[in-house]
């Protein structure tokens, strides 16, 4: 690092650093399973290496390496055949559970034809794989909770959203405790925020009201007040955010998931996922179209993150700042702290 001078300042240089190779442990979401379910197999980049998708007879999902054991063959280019992924170059059939099973012109199976079988969770409508980089499976304590309205005729299904950002996904780590960039990337004033770690939970409670200098009420439309978020991450990668926009005399419930998973240690998979509660203002078609809406209006709000990752630079050298006298944190925030944002 070269140290420059201007007047009796040192210039601050940025240690760029390098990304992370490692990619985190705990459970991660791939998508809506049903998007799975289609009877192929589907290519799924990940952990640095190619996994191949597939549902069995019973509609189960299963995930095993993506090459196969025998000479390489990428077996996302296979067939779906009974249970087992066929390999597209010898059709050597390959079961859930990393088994060869079948080698259709071999009298016998070697037993040494073992691939990595991953493993998996459906819930709520989600697709999920375990990852440990140290190849063990999921404690019992590590779970990702239940979503009551995933499940309920009261609220709306998924509506889903899925990106690349070509960027280390430790970045999008940091919009949980970066309290500062609501009101400059996504024009929301925060008049809450506090940040709790328990574990590998750790929680963003956020009050916001909207910027009427960059999104005027409309004429005719519901003035928004506000929002109030309360987003949990379990683990590395999966965020349930319980959200509700007030607006003048009503209020909508939502339920906004923000999940990815890596690709390498310079690309990732980002996903958002909405479901919204029907109310009496909000039945059948219009919550489904409330939510559509809500959806496209958080898309945008990603789309400011992407925007921002995409043209950054990594920076391990962060000059961070206190906020105000009645911050107890630097600008990023920190753990179990409140504040009171200025303007
Ligand atoms: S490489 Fe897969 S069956 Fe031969
Ligand atoms: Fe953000």
């Amino acid at each position: 690092m070269s140290l420059e001078t201007s007047g009796d300042t040192e210039i601050r240089e940025i240690v760029v650093g390098n990304a992370p190779t490692r990619f985190a442990r705990g459970w991660h979401c791939l998508g809506l399973a049903e998007s799975f379910k289609d009877g192929k197999p589907h290519s799924i980049e990940a952990f640095g290496t190619k996994l191949v998708a597939w549902a069995d007879s019973n509609g189960d999902l299963k995930i095993l390496d993506g090459y196969c054991r025998h000479m390489g063959g990428d077996l996302t280019q296979g067939t779906v055949k009974g249970d087992n992924i066929a390999c597209p170059f010898h059709d050597w059939r390959w079961g859930g559970n990393g088994r060869c099973k079948d080698i259709p012109y071999a009298r016998r199976v070697p037993p040494i034809a073992k691939t990595r079988a991953w493993t998996t969770l459906v819930q709520d409508g989600l697709f999920f794989v375990w990852h440990d980089p140290e190849g063990n499976p999921p404690p019992a304590d590590v779970t990702i909770p239940r979503i009551a309205g995933a499940t309920s005729d009261e609220w709306t299904d998924w509506i889903w959203y899925t990106t690349e950002v070509d960027t280390n996904c430790r970045e999008i780590i940091d919009n949980i405790v970066d309290m500062a960039h609501f009101f400059y990337v996504h024009y929301s004033f925060p008049t809450f925020f506090k940040n709790v770690f328990e574990g590998h939970v750790a929680t963003q409670i956020m009050k916001g009201q909207a910027r009427p200098d960059m999104r005027p009420n409309t004429e005719g439309q519901p003035k928004m007040l506000g929002s109030h978020s309360e987003a949990s991450y379990f683990g590395p990668s999966f965020m349930i955010d319980d959200l509700k926009y007030e607006y003048e005399g009503y209020d909508i419930e939502s339920v906004l998931l923000n999940c990815h998973y890596p690709v390498s240690a310079d690309k990732f998979v980002l996903m958002y996922g909405m479901i919204v509660k029907k109310s009496e203002r909000l039945e059948g078609d219009a919550a489904e179209a409330t939510a559509q809406q809500f959806g496209n209006f958080i898309a945008r709000g990603f789309e400011q993150d992407v925007e921002i990752w995409k043209n950054k630079t990594r920076i391990e050298n962060r000059c961070c700042a206190r906020r105000t006298a009645r911050s107890t944190s630097c600008d990023a925030g920190t753990s179990s702290s409140t504040s009171t944002p200025q303007r």
